[in-house]
């Protein structure tokens, strides 16, 4: 009933006129790449950052695999064609929503490694030391992806390994033409490179990259030969190994032997709520993706949905405020569940989230300093990448996947052709001191051995009746929750088509700093109307990139590629 209401609802006319401005369907780069902004079909959905990586996907599920093959086979070729955010040398988290049965959720997010300790990114005096957790091998966490993507394919995986790694390889091996955003990124990032690598790296080159420039990356390819020939092996023992290891002793990093032995991907179960009569599926900790999007889908539901209030100042600090006493919990409560007891229940139980909110103002603001973490007691003291597919037997997988920062760390270990992560900025560093994101946070996040640090990864899936209705996440660190929860409440609160929610400019709290970020494109009448409430605004460049799928009523599937960058979607 209910989303027949929404379907009625959607229509072109109902968008501003900016919104239609932003982002067209598809544009042809010289070398050939067709992007595809929205794509429609009846069986399967491929949606990722790069239209190879779409190409991929598709082309595994036409050979008979599932969407989670599928998804193992984008998330290698993504770490070729894609190479700010795809990885091998990272981590992420892999939500898959089977036909009948269980939901699961993986987590092959980086750990720690077992020399880590808590202050270690700080100074004799206990200032952060710059750039230290950010650039270079110290800032590697162990990396998750491969055990990840061998333990996906064990459990659920129908086509041979071997097929999954493919294309990643012939494009490693011929190489690929850059787009020009592609070709930008590298090009902002040269310094960088040569700061941090003291050999030769693919990424580097004495002219400035061009659009249709060909990427070739022979180590790489190598390596993802060693990973289909011994699975996991191929990465964690043996030649890859002794490569990362190496590249420890001349960089300074401290990831051992004994730390790529001991990585494993962990099960955990998927969070489920609900929210205008959906089960949303999200990612449990080390995330506080899921849990901060819960709450901040429970806040909303307290308000009646209402389209007329798509973009308009008082739905938007509703959304705002509902941000900043989400975000005050995240800093307190949420780190790898392995190691702090995070109160989840209680953070997502309807009372507690309907107090959290008692003492919103609809006329005026809650300056942060007001906000804090809301429970009693404490139980203890830019780039990443998603993608969602849909087969025809009704498999969704999301899976948010990063190096942390774009190319993660800068550091390419020499001779196996793959960059490591940053992803150790993500752990609180000493609390209160903001990280790349500006987030902050207390013990529940600080450094441990072997501990997972926390992310905003949220892939999520929203079913009804059982049926799957919506796939989605989205790169951008701690914007990642409130765009999910944008395009959420765009869709079922705002009666947006999905593409016009993703395309819709996107707003952003986090709680600390007391600040509004707004993306351009926003008009002057809901800066104003914000303003007037109280909120500080600070414009910032386009972020997120939600890449989504949505069934409709008649069961077709819509795929939705964020304008932003070169997302992609096709179908069949
Ligand atoms: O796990 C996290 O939350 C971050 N490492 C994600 C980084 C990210 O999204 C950067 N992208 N734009």
């Amino acid at each position: 009933m209910y989303l027949e209401m929404i379907n009625m609802l959607i229509g072109r006319w109902m968008m501003p006129v900016w919104l239609l401005l932003w982002g067209g369907c598809y544009r042809t780069a010289p070398e050939g790449y067709v992007i595809h902004k929205t794509a429609v079909a009846d069986s399967a959905m491929v949606v990722s950052a790069h239209p190879l990586a779409t190409a991929t996907g598709l082309r595994i599920l036409r050979a008979g695999g599932n969407a989670v093959d599928a998804a193992v086979a984008v998330q290698f070729t993504l770490a070729v064609v894609y190479p700010s955010a795809g990885n091998i040398g990272g981590g992420g988290f892999m939500l898959i929503a089977p036909p009948q049965g269980e939901p699961a959720a993986l987590d092959f997010r980086e750990r720690a490694p077992g020399a880590a300790f808590r202050d270690m990114y700080l100074d004799g005096a206990g200032a952060p030391i710059p750039d230290a957790s950010v650039l270079g091998a110290l800032a590697a966490g162990v990396p998750g992806t491969v055990a990840g993507m061998a333990e996906a394919h064990r459990r659920y995986g129908r086509l041979p390994w071997p097929e999954l790694l493919k294309d990643a390889i012939r494009h490693a091996e011929e190489g690929l033409g850059l787009t020009a955003l592609e070709a930008r990124y590298l090009n902002e990032r040269q310094a960088l490179f040569r700061q941090v690598n003291r050999e030769h790296v693919p990424f580097v080159q004495a002219e400035a990259w061009r659009e249709g420039d060909l990427l070739v990356q022979p180590d790489l390819a190598r390596t993802l030969g060693r990973i289909r020939d011994l699975g996991g092996a191929g990465f964690y023992e043996g030649e890859t190994a002794e490569l990362i290891l190496e590249e420890m002793r001349r960089s300074g990093g401290w990831i051992s032997r004994q730390d790529l032995m001991d990585y494993r991907a962990v099960w955990r179960t998927p969070l489920a709520g609900s929210f205008r009569g959906m089960e949303v599926l999200t990612m449990p900790p080390p995330s506080s993706g899921g849990v901060a999007l819960l709450q901040l889908l429970g806040m909303a539901e307290a308000f009646a949905p209402d389209p007329g209030e798509a973009f308009r100042p008082a739905a938007m600090h509703r959304m705002a405020e509902a941000s900043r006493r989400a975000f005050a919990d995240r800093a307190s409560y949420l780190g790898d569940p392995d190691f702090v007891e995070v109160p989840v229940p209680a953070l997502l139980d309807s009372g507690y989230l309907r107090r959290r909110f008692a003492d919103f103002r609809a006329d005026t603001v809650t300056p942060s300093a007001l906000v804090r973490a809301g429970l009693p007691a404490p139980s203890e003291p830019e780039q990443t990448t998603h993608f969602s597919i849909m087969d025809a037997e009704g498999w969704a997988v999301s899976v948010t996947t990063t190096l942390n920062l774009a190319y993660g760390s800068k550091l390419v270990v020499q001779g196996a052709g793959f960059l490591l992560n940053n992803e150790m900025d993500d752990f609180s560093l000493k609390p209160g001191v903001p990280n790349q994101f500006g987030l902050i946070g207390d013990s529940a996040n600080a450094i441990a051995p072997g501990k997972r640090m926390l992310s905003s990864m949220t892939p999520t899936i929203l079913r009804h009746d059982g049926q799957t209705f919506l796939v989605l996440g989205s790169p951008g660190g701690s914007t990642i929750i409130t765009t999910v929860f944008q395009v959420v409440l765009g869709v079922l609160d705002f009666g947006l088509t999905l593409e016009d929610a993703v395309r819709a400019p996107r707003f952003h709290h986090q709680w600390r700093p007391d600040t509004l970020w707004m993306e351009p494109g926003w008009p002057d009448s809901v800066r104003t109307g914000l303003s007037r409430l109280g909120h500080r605004l600070v414009e910032r460049e386009p972020y997120g990139r939600v890449d989504a799928i949505h069934r409709l009523p008649d069961g077709r599937l819509v795929g939705v590629a964020d304008p932003r960058g070169d997302d992609h979607a096709a179908g069949y």
